[in-house]
């Protein structure tokens, strides 16, 4: 993944609060001075490589994504070493080709959500910082991951929109058809601000989106937690094999 004996970060989320194959090596609970991570780091090696493995909404579940605390995340995960980090999210397929228990990794992002701390640069500041974000999902990890997948057989998407929601609500069918229009492909509601505070602290990022529902509106029903659980299950291992097979290139 990073061509360096750098750890590799990876940020579970709704469906993976634990990696089977991950070799534990320990725990870490890291203060930081943005707070405290959603839950301790889990140190462990794959296939050799070192990993950082961390929760997003804690572990057990139970941090919402408005109130996930990204900025500590990201901090402990780049305190530990960690210059790559893989996030992966559950989401809501709205291209007709990405339904349930597809797996995807979005080449771009459209950030719909608000009020979440989503900078470093705040503060006392010397000077006031702007971040180039044009590309935010970086090209090199994305073809690992892409390679990845295709060697592992798993079918994907290897490009898609993902616009990020506040929630932690789902959303209305017009609001779907709106960012259907702006040119989203996907539907999530932690991709932001995550991406944005790894390229703040010059971090490789990249996203693989396992679609776990049809966005609102998609389908001919509403969206049940049954639904998601079902797409959880059979996707997540597809998630795991290409995981398995890139953290270690
Ligand atoms: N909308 C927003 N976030 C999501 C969805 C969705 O339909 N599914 C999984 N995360």
């Amino acid at each position: 993944m990073t061509h360096t004996t750098a750890p590799v970060g990876i940020i579970g989320g709704t469906g993976l609060t634990t990696l089977s194959g991950l070799k534990i090596i320990g725990e870490r609970d890291v203060e930081t001075p943005w707070g405290q991570p959603s839950a301790p780091l889990v140190e462990g090696e794959l296939d050799g490589q070192q990993v950082f493995f961390l929760a997003r909404h804690g572990n057990p579940h139970r941090i919402p994504p408005h109130q996930v605390n990204y900025r500590a995340n990201l901090w402990a995960l780049h305190a530990s070493g960690v210059r790559t980090v893989v996030g992966v999210n559950a989401v809501g397929g709205i291209h007709s080709d990405m339904g349930p228990a597809h797996i995807v990794i979005p080449h771009q992002l459209i950030d719909y959500t608000w009020g979440r701390a989503s900078t470093f640069f705040e503060g006392e500041l010397d000077h006031v910082t702007h971040i180039d974000f044009t590309f935010p999902y970086t090209e090199a990890a994305r073809e690992v991951l892409i390679r990845g997948a295709q060697a592992e057989q798993v079918p994907f998407s290897g490009f898609g929109v993902y616009g990020a929601t506040q929630g932690p609500r789902l959303e209305t069918a017009a609001e779907i058809s709106r960012m259907e229009r702006d040119g989203c492909d996907l539907v999530g509601m932690t991709g932001m601000p995550e991406a944005v505070l790894a390229a703040e602290l010059e971090m490789n990022y990249v996203c693989l989106g396992l679609v776990v529902n049809w966005a609102a509106g998609k389908s001919d029903h509403i969206i049940t937690m049954a639904e998601i659980d079902a797409a959880i299950e059979q996707g997540m291992s597809g998630v795991k094999a290409i995981l398995g097979r890139t953290v270690r290139e």
